[in-house]
């Protein structure tokens, strides 16, 4: 990018520091001869003497002072331009050094190396607001960024893993071609299915992620219905209560990424759950302006630390076997969190005190949604 280039802040700065200094030694030597040399008498010897109620001035006349005056005026104001310019140039100095390194880190930033902080010590003032926003910032990217090396670390990993099982098995069938074909075809066919889960699953995420989906009203209550519909046959397998309960409530979103992660966390709540006799509540009501779902199901005790880190991608909690054909990838909290950020809504889980878990999700009602 060219600009054109102009004089630095410091210069204009300084410029203008002297600049006043200087205009207000022009004004107070204009108000010394308004208010002080008018009165003395012109160059008229009549006039050097003056009478003011009785008493009898007698002075130097105005050409006199004004002799003796003009070029101790000159040098005085010489001196205060000197000392503005000067001053001013020190002065700017100090004040503008904060934005120097501000500027520093910036272009670091700008060259990628976010670890750098500018940690500004010194009064609260401006710069250092500025300053600490600026870090703030840094420190925002900085994890950003580690976020998704993360990411696509992990999701090269466990993209790898049913490429790597695929060729196992080929090789296997390679070398000894009298083995059962079946049972290969079946095997590679249920790896192939989950590589491909694993895709879709990676694809939703990223369509969630960028908020293009048109947005329509929703009925939370009736998307609630549709996935315990769809994932009764799967409670009954595992021989656990599904309740649908609570009042209709309207949002404003897409009902394909919502029934998306109603079905997600209904299916966590069937699959994570006790292994036969354990219930599943779903729950949906208006409150204050915000349409709010429950999903709730007996299970394990979760430990209350590993949590929060459930809706990071992959993350698989303590699992114990995970042989189950309903095993997920690790993206179904991670799609929910990003359905649930799509929506401007809010997410918490929460692990019950007599085992498994709570989900509460808050999205904005109708009227609020549209921004
Ligand atoms: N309703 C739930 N009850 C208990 N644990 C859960 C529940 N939902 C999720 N979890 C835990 O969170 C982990 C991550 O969930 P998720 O992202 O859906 O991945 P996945 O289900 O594929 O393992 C699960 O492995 C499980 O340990
Ligand atoms: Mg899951």
């Amino acid at each position: 990018m060219h600009r054109r280039s102009g004089l630095s802040a410091r210069t204009k700065l300084t410029i203008s520091y002297a600049g006043f200094l200087l205009l207000a030694g022009v004004l107070l030597l204009a108000v010394m001869w308004v208010f002080v040399l008018r009165w003395l008498p012109t160059d008229d010897p009549r006039s050097l003497q003056r009478t003011f109620g009785g008493v009898v001035f007698i002075g130097p006349s105005r050409a006199d002072l004004l002799r003796g005056f003009t070029p101790a005026a000159a040098t005085a104001l010489a001196f205060l331009l000197v000392f503005g310019l000067l001053g001013g140039w020190i002065l700017a100095g100090r004040m503008l050094a904060p934005l120097t390194r501000i500027a520093d880190a910036a272009r670091m930033a700008g060259y990628g190396s976010l670890s750098h902080r500018i940690r500004m010590k010194g009064p609260d003032d401006e710069f250092r607001e500025l300053a600490d926003v600026f870090d703030a910032m840094l420190e925002q990217l900085d994890s950003h960024v580690a976020e998704q090396q993360r990411f696509a670390a992990n999701a090269s990993h466990e993209l790898r893993t049913p490429l790597a099982i695929t060729r196992t098995l080929l090789d296997v069938a390679r070398d000894d071609p009298t083995r059962d074909q079946g049972e290969l075809i079946e095997r590679l066919h249920a790896v192939n299915t989950r590589a491909i889960d694993l895709t879709e699953a990676l694809l939703l995420l990223s369509r969630s992620d960028g908020k293009s989906f048109t947005r329509e009203p929703v009925d939370l209550s009736l998307i609630a219905e549709e996935a315990a519909e769809t994932l009764l046959p799967l409670a009954e397998k595992r021989q656990t209560t599904l309740d649908v309960t609570g009042e209709t409530t309207q949002t404003v979103g897409s009902a394909a990424l919502l029934l998306r992660m109603m079905t997600n966390l209904v299916q966590n709540a069937i699959v994570h759950n006790l292994p036969a006799g354990g219930t599943v509540t779903i729950h949906t009501e208006p409150q204050h302006g915000a349409s709010v779902l429950r999903v709730e199901n007996t299970g394990h005790p979760l430990p209350s630390e590993l949590v929060p880190a459930l809706t990071e991608p992959f993350q698989r909690g303590t699992e114990r076997v995970r042989t189950d054909e309903h095993a997920g990838v690790g993206l179904g909290l991670a799609i929910v969190h990003s359905i649930v950020r799509a929506h401007d809504g809010t997410l918490a889980l929460a692990p019950r005190p007599t085992g498994g878990l709570l989900v509460t999700i808050r999205l904005p009602d109708q009227g609020l949604s549209r921004n």
